[in-house]
């Protein structure tokens, strides 16, 4: 399983620091993979902050050329030195604002690989689209186009976010029942693009929209979803208040481990524990 942060445009240096501070301790025995995909101007704080710990450093976004006049654009060569290791592609918001396509996307998507950086390749649909009829039709393009040329043994290193256009940053989650049945159809396309195996095996697939406390508990223990990619409950602990007695928040199967940020701390328990690790007034966000 796979957690990984997506910070957006947030946190400046000094803000980076701060938040990593206080996380770095707290997830020194996460079972789960723990990634925070940074901006630009944050790696290097970030970096310094996580060497030596189990947090591993992604960033927004990679170019697919080598170098050159690109204007506003960042190279996988410049994000390696830094010591990135994952990057997300075709955010949904990169589709949206500034003319992503899926031909972009695989191209970033296979100079990330030849690089020796992992994908976090967004997909979704848009609320009309899905009002349309057309989740299943937008989701088989998105996947297929984002690994056209991509090699069997290169599975993996990528990892899907499924991410409802609608669902991002919007408070409405997809229920546990559609993100999991919708999950199923990228895994079933890749099955078809390579191997039932392959798809099962070797590509972790990740929800992401609007992931929070009352609906992780839920998304996480279906059995096609692998992990979640957040955006705004990465950020900031404290706007996001619970009341946790009443809020059991369970990432599914053993091998996943369980984080939650209690009063801005990131905390990682059993759930059999939840219990006495929390007060009446606990703000808890999971991550
Ligand atoms: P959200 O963002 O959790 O704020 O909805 C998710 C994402 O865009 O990755």
């Amino acid at each position: 399983p796979i957690i990984a942060g997506n910070w957006k445009m947030n946190n400046t240096k000094a803000q980076t620091y701060a938040l990593l501070n206080d996380l770095v301790p707290l997830v020194a025995d996460a079972e789960a993979e723990v990634v925070i995909c940074v901006p630009y101007t944050s790696i290097w704080a970030a970096g310094e902050a996580i060497k030596g710990t189990n947090i591993h450093l992604g960033a927004e976004n990679v170019h697919w050329a080598e170098k050159g006049a690109f204007t506003g654009e960042i190279s996988a060569d410049m994000l390696l030195e830094q010591g990135v290791e994952y990057v997300i592609i075709g955010h949904s918001e990169r589709r949206q604002y500034f003319g992503e396509t899926d031909e972009t996307v695989n191209k970033r998507v296979l100079t990330a690989l030849a690089k020796g950086l992992k994908p976090i390749i967004c997909v979704g649909e848009t609320l009309e689209e899905r009002e349309g009829g057309k989740v299943e039709e937008v989701l088989v393009r998105q996947t297929t186009e984002a690994l056209k040329g991509v090699d069997k043994d290169q599975l993996d290193k990528i990892v899907i976010a499924y991410e409802p256009v609608w669902a991002i940053g919007t408070g409405k989650t997809a229920t546990a029942q559609d993100a999991n049945d919708t999950i199923a159809i990228i895994r079933n396309t890749i099955a078809k693009l390579y191997c039932p195996k392959c798809a099962e095996e070797k590509v972790r697939i990740q929800y992401g929209g609007s992931l929070n406390p009352k609906k992780a508990k839920e998304l996480m223990s279906m059995p096609q979803i692998d992990g979640g990619l957040i955006g705004g409950a990465s950020l900031k602990a404290e706007d996001q208040v619970q009341r946790l007695k009443s809020c059991k928040i369970k990432i599914k199967a053993l091998r996943k481990g369980r984080f939650f940020i209690c009063n801005s701390k990131l905390i990682i328990i059993k759930e059999d524990d939840l219990k006495n690790h929390l007060t009446d007034t606990a703000s808890v966000y999971i991550i």
